[in-house]
């Protein structure tokens, strides 16, 4: 499959092309334009263009054409589910529901097209002002740069693009370099729907170069990025005045209460299952466990248990559960930091093998040390780390010990505890009795401390991409 980059609605070939690879076998799903600065600046002088045809449709069309691309998308699910399996090495299964997601993104954020507006200033309300009137409105910022990840690339790319849309704005979507060809379908989904061309561009290529000159252009007026905290702060040290939306990284960390004894078995596997999703490769994966000491037996061995239920390998198998991570430099480093935690005195209770060149088996590890990286980093793989603990209290403080706060999870029926632990971690999102993993695409998600700055989901998106124009009238 030969990729292009998207610049007003014309396919842009390169001599010079990156391979993507399916990372359950290295085969080679495509090639992409290695695109450059020059590349960049021609989509940035295009999107301008398409800012200027954005202004000529109504919120009602912004409305109607993000619907129809949500239909068009839904239409074609199976096939943009497979690329997707082809490009993240995600079960098929996983795909679908990403597509699934991704459909849903697009609505939301056509619904909200029609619900942007402002209010009412009161001007009269300083002191000696007579006879003024006006009012707010929310307007849209102009250029908007979207650097996406490869872990969700067609619902975390709607994440950005759909409100930028809604909300008047023309994009220019730098991919991960990974799983840019689902990117380049879904432009060309928004493009068909019936958005000007100019508004919707993608450019390939690789961060340092094709994400960097994104970033440095001083006509783009906010960058929209998901992916590490060392990429986000790069970017804004480089990007200069602008608008900056950043969904980085975590280590999230769940507690199971000393009450939750009969729930065990059903925590154990949902806790299982958020940790082992997409092998590991989402920002909200469980990492960190913290279990009542009560219950830290019982639990591994119900954990370990589930793990074994969980088929693993290639992830175009319908019946697979797990597959590949992105590439054998993820796994290698996934490998270092389990070795490192084992090390320093954590044990293995199953997995920490290889199967293959980028398969990992699902790892459990007791008895982590706080200072290793498996327990302080985010290790973006299939590995979960359960510690013992005596106390809410006790958790809370284990899951403050963090640079990151994405989101967290209490599993209790006291709701003394249940208070405390939201009042107390330092998380963008609590979840009670539920896994840290979870998300619906209409919720606020983002991160505290350094998982992010701004917030995700349509109608919160939509915030950070519009700015505040007040209009007074004096009527004296
Ligand atoms: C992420 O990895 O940041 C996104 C997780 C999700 O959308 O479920």
């Amino acid at each position: 499959m030969k990729g292009y980059m998207l610049i007003g609605g014309r396919k842009v070939f390169k001599k010079k092309e990156i391979e993507i690879l399916f990372p359950y076998d290295n085969s080679v799903v495509g090639t992409i334009p290695d695109g450059d600065a020059e590349d960049v600046k021609l989509a940035v002088d295009v999107a301008l263009k398409g800012f200027e045809k954005m202004k000529e449709l109504s919120a009602f069309d912004r409305y109607s054409i993000l619907s129809k691309a949500a239909r068009i998308l839904s239409n074609r699910s199976y096939e943009i589910a497979e690329l997707l399996t082809r490009e993240v090495g995600k079960t098929i299964r996983e795909s679908m529901g990403e597509v699934g997601r991704a459909v849903n993104t697009l609505t939301l954020s056509a619904e909200e097209a029609k619900r942007i507006a402002g209010e009412e200033v009161n001007f009269e309300a300083a002191p000696g002002i007579r006879g003024k009137v006006g009012f707010y409105r929310r307007v849209p910022l102009g250029v908007i740069g979207c650097i996406t990840p490869f872990n969700f690339p067609l619902n975390l790319t709607c994440h950005k693009v759909g409100p930028a849309l809604a909300a008047g704005n023309s994009v220019v979507i730098k991919p991960s370099e990974n799983t840019s060809l689902v990117v380049i379908r879904l432009a060309e989904v928004l493009i068909e729907a019936g958005f000007p061309p100019e508004a919707v561009n993608v450019v390939t290529g690789y961060g340092e170069k094709a994400g960097d000159a994104l970033v440095r252009d001083e006509r783009v007026r906010m960058i929209t990025f998901t992916g590490s905290v060392e990429t986000g702060k790069i970017i804004m040290s480089r990007g200069g005045l602008k608008k900056y939306a950043m969904e980085l990284g975590s280590n999230a960390g769940v507690y199971i209460d000393e009450d939750q004894s009969e729930k065990l078995g059903f925590i154990a596997e949902k806790v299982c299952r958020g940790g082992f999703a997409l092998a590991g490769q989402v920002c909200i994966s469980v990492q960190r466990v913290f279990v009542h000491d009560s219950l830290f037996d019982d639990f591994i061995g119900k954990a370990v248990e589930f793990v074994k239920t969980l088929k693993v390998g290639n992830p175009l198998d319908q019946t697979v559960d797990m597959g590949p991570v992105i590439d054998v430099q993820a796994a290698d480093r996934i490998m270092e930091w389990i070795n490192e935690a084992v090390s320093a005195g954590a044990k293995v209770v199953c997995g920490a093998k290889r199967i293959s060149d980028t398969v990992i088996e699902p790892t459990i590890l007791i008895d982590i040390p706080e200072d290793v990286r498996l327990f302080k980093g985010e290790i973006f793989g299939p590995v979960i780390a359960v510690n013992r603990v005596t106390s809410v209290e006790e958790a809370v403080e284990k899951i403050n010990l963090s640079r990151y706060g994405l989101q967290a999870g209490i599993f209790t029926s006291n709701l003394k505890a249940a208070f405390k632990f939201a009042k107390e971690v330092e998380a963008g999102g609590i979840m009670i009795n539920e896994i840290p993993t979870f998300r619906v695409d209409q919720m606020p998600y983002g991160g505290m401390k350094e998982s992010g700055i701004g917030r995700e989901g349509p109608s919160y998106a939509i915030e950070e991409m519009t700015e505040i124009k007040t209009i007074c009238f004096d009527l004296s």
